[in-house]
């Protein structure tokens, strides 16, 4: 069995890139970017809906939006800087505000004090760092009059809400979200992925359904969003039935590293994890569960193992820029990565089985052993015998030797081989680097 030649699974999807998607797996690493009125509240950017809060008492946040640090251009060099090919940014979130001046509504970014198009600018900055441009747009919108009310809107629990509710027709909020996506995908030029969030068609509360497929006429949606950008990564929120013949472009796990690749009737599919650097998507003045720097190469190093992409939030403060927390966390990778980048662009998933405290990717005939829990010594590799040609730290360079299975004795240790294994000669002391990464170069007839 020639394993080391099999491509990585991830490449077997459109592997001949007909659809312009190859450069997602190529990139591996990108930045979510959680920014809106709530970054004022600065305490989650639910807070509209977990504190129950009416439409006036959110007012304030408009009357005060005025990100007078905001230069999307700092966003862009950050987001390079830390290794991310491309960046997605909150167009809208759920709270209904929108980032570009729609036409549409008047609860836009251009109707605050800092009167600006902030979507604008940041479009025209990520291209112009080279990076791809992705728009996040909520289905949900808690502004919108005609939104009915369900389980999360902050009006739920309301005295008058099934009265509230007759005034509603979603069908109006619907023409609402189709003319604002039209708008998004319109004018703005090419946009590279379209990140919809989210659907709960199942989950009743007081006597209000869920939301779902029908109320966003999800294959319409969809339709209209591959007629104005044929290239473009459309995210799997949207409740449509999905089978073997009718795969998402991609699926979205949140806040959850999977322990196998994810599939669709049983097909590979493209996929993409989302986590937060703390515990919230917006800026978070007093949130404490800040992610260490071995978690957050980990995360990376987990997700690309499994064949799929990174995508790490980062959420401005109020002022429009990043924390000097986030700062830290995007620090991290940018030094992991400056050494370690060859295990993780446009690698993906291997056949070879990683042993514990381990994780492999694998570009091509170079295998990257990730070494998550720095054992004494030895790490055993199966199914490698006689199938290497070189091995070494990827962060120095330094030469790493292996015992084939036919060695049973080396230098002062005795080693006992049995079966399939190969046995690679550590140092005692785990290098300074995060999770060190060992590039086994394997032969041409593996
Ligand atoms: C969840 C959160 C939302 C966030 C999203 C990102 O749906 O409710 O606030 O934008 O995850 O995946």
């Amino acid at each position: 069995m020639n394993l080391g030649h099999q491509q990585p699974k991830n490449n077997q999807i459109d592997k001949n890139d007909q659809q312009g998607k190859a450069w997602f797996e190529e990139s591996r690493f990108g930045m979510f970017i959680h920014f809106g009125l709530y970054a004022l509240g600065a305490r989650h950017e639910w807070l509209k809906s977990k504190e129950e809060m009416s439409s006036e008492e959110y007012e304030a946040y408009f009357e005060n939006f005025n990100p007078d640090l905001y230069d999307p251009r700092e966003w862009a060099e950050k987001a390079k800087a830390a290794g991310m090919k491309y960046v997605v940014l909150t167009t809208k979130h759920h709270e209904g505000f929108c980032l570009w001046d729609s036409k549409y509504t008047d609860y836009k970014v251009t109707n605050t004090p800092f009167q600006r198009d902030l979507l604008a600018e940041y479009v025209q900055a990520m291209r112009d760092a080279g990076l791809k441009v992705g728009f996040y747009y909520s289905l949900i919108d808690w502004h919108h009059e005609h939104f009915t009310l369900d389980l999360f809107h902050p009006q739920r629990n309301h005295p008058d809400a099934h009265e509230i509710n007759k005034d509603r027709q979603i069908s109006i909020y619907t023409e609402y979200l189709h003319n604002q996506v039209r708008e998004l995908l319109t004018n703005f030029g090419e946009i590279d992925i379209i990140w919809f969030d989210f659907s709960y068609a199942s989950r009743p509360y007081n006597g209000f359904p869920g939301k779902g497929r029908k109320d966003w006429d999800s294959e319409r949606l969809e339709a209209m969003v591959r007629e104005l950008q044929p290239n473009i990564i459309i995210g799997d929120r949207l409740d449509i039935q999905r089978s073997a013949d009718n795969l998402p472009d991609l699926v979205t796990p949140e806040q959850y590293t999977p322990s196998t690749a994810p599939t669709v009737d049983g097909q590979a599919v493209r996929w993409e994890a989302c986590h937060t650097l703390s515990g919230s998507w917006g800026y978070h003045r007093d949130e404490s569960t800040w992610k260490d720097a071995s978690q957050l190469i980990n995360m990376l190093v987990d997700t690309v193992a499994l064949g799929g992409n990174l995508l790490m939030n980062v959420g401005p403060t109020g002022r429009g820029n990043f924390d000097s927390r986030a700062n830290n966390a995007l620090q991290v990778y940018k030094d992991w990565l400056h050494v370690n980048d060859r295990s993780i662009y446009g690698a993906g998933q291997s056949e070879f089985e990683a042993p514990n405290g381990c994780r492999f990717t694998q570009k091509g005939n170079r295998l990257y052993l990730h070494v998550q829990n720095w054992p004494f010594r030895h790490i055993h590799l199966k199914n490698l015998g006689g199938k290497i040609k070189y091995a070494q730290f990827l962060h120095d360079a330094s030469q790493v030797k292996w015992l084939e299975p036919e060695n049973k004795n080396y230098e002062l240790t005795e080693v006992s081989i049995e079966g399939d294994y190969i046995a690679l000669e550590l140092p005692v002391q785990k290098p300074e680097t995060i999770s060190p990464v060992i590039e086994l170069v394997l032969k041409d007839n593996g």
